[in-house]
């Protein structure tokens, strides 16, 4: 009898199931900003037996100087639209306290416009800054973070050399890419104002096929089990009202469209979107 039997070929690959948790090794994180984000990054680290320290500005949680002791520090903290673009401060503080540590890794996962992980970077060239856009809902969070459908990495001049590592200390995705981080920010805000778009669009063909005394929810339905247009954000009276709404998508919509106006480029598509929103939901952020 041959020995061995029963043991895969030497050159067999391992195919690793999707839903099947992959521990982790254990190592010491850093979180800004313990909120949705950061109490998920931290509650995910902290379950595969990590060591995790969590600062928050406004929150009784770990101090400053214990989370600038860990190896990597994860930014969490809000990027607001202020009326006229987005709001960095909470960024900008973020930074200039995670910048007090030694050369570290900051992984970037609020939500921030192309080349701002690049300006930090450029600010303070001591720390290895990777930007990793966070995709979660809220309602699922844990699950949602666990079980990405993607993991992106975005890196610096300076941060290229730590990227796979920041990879690999992420949850498994079975779409993993490491890109510039300007093109990871810019896959965020294509994400979150495409939903925008979609939301709209479907309230439009809500509104026709009320006109034309069509039920919309077999319609939807239908349309929704079309693998390229898929089921999400069809849902019109979506936690009872219309129109897009959330934490996210109206603030990141208003942030786009005047970052691309900065840049000389008009969205059009997008300020449609946000104009049939206003009239959606009456002007009121739900
Ligand atoms: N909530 C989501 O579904 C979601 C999903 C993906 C990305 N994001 C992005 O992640 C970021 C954080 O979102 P969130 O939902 O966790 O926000 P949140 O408001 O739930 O949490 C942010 C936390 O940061 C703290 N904070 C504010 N300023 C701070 C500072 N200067 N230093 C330290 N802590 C500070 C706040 O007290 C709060 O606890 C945003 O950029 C958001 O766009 C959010």
């Amino acid at each position: 009898m041959e020995k061995n039997q029963g043991a895969p070929p030497p050159n067999s690959q391992q195919v690793i199931p999707h839903d099947i948790p992959q521990p982790k090794p254990q190592k010491k994180i850093g979180v800004i900003g313990g909120g949705y984000v950061g109490g998920t990054v931290a509650k995910f680290y902290r379950d595969g037996g990590s060591d995790v320290k969590v600062y928050d500005k406004f929150r009784p949680m770990d101090e400053l100087e214990e989370v600038l002791r860990q190896d990597y520090i994860f930014v969490a903290v809000p990027t607001n639209f202020n009326g006229i673009s987005i709001d960095l401060s909470a960024m900008d503080d973020a930074m200039a306290n995670a910048a007090k540590s030694k050369s570290k890794a900051v992984i970037i996962k609020s939500t921030v416009v192309a080349g701002t992980t690049d300006s930090y970077q450029k600010q303070y060239p001591h720390l290895k800054i990777i930007f990793n856009p966070e995709f979660l809902t809220e309602s699922t969070a844990y699950q949602d973070f666990n079980y990405p459908d993607r993991q992106i990495v975005g890196y610096t001049d300076k941060s290229f050399d730590v990227a796979g590592d920041i990879m690999e200390l992420l949850p498994l995705a079975p779409f993993n890419r490491i890109v510039p981080a300007k093109a990871a920010e810019m896959t965020k805000y294509f994400g979150n104002t495409w939903f925008s778009v979609k939301v709209t669009f479907a309230n439009q063909m809500y509104d026709l096929c009320d006109k034309l005394g069509i039920d919309y929810g077999i319609v939807a339905d239908c349309v929704g089990a079309d693998r390229r247009i898929g089921r999400s954000h069809l849902e019109v009276w979506h936690g009872g009202y219309r129109g897009y709404g959330g934490k996210c998508l109206p603030k990141d919509t208003r942030a786009l469209i005047k970052f691309a106006e900065d840049n000389g480029v008009d969205l059009k598509i997008l300020k449609t979107a946000e104009e049939i929103n206003k009239q959606l939901t009456g002007g009121v952020d739900r």
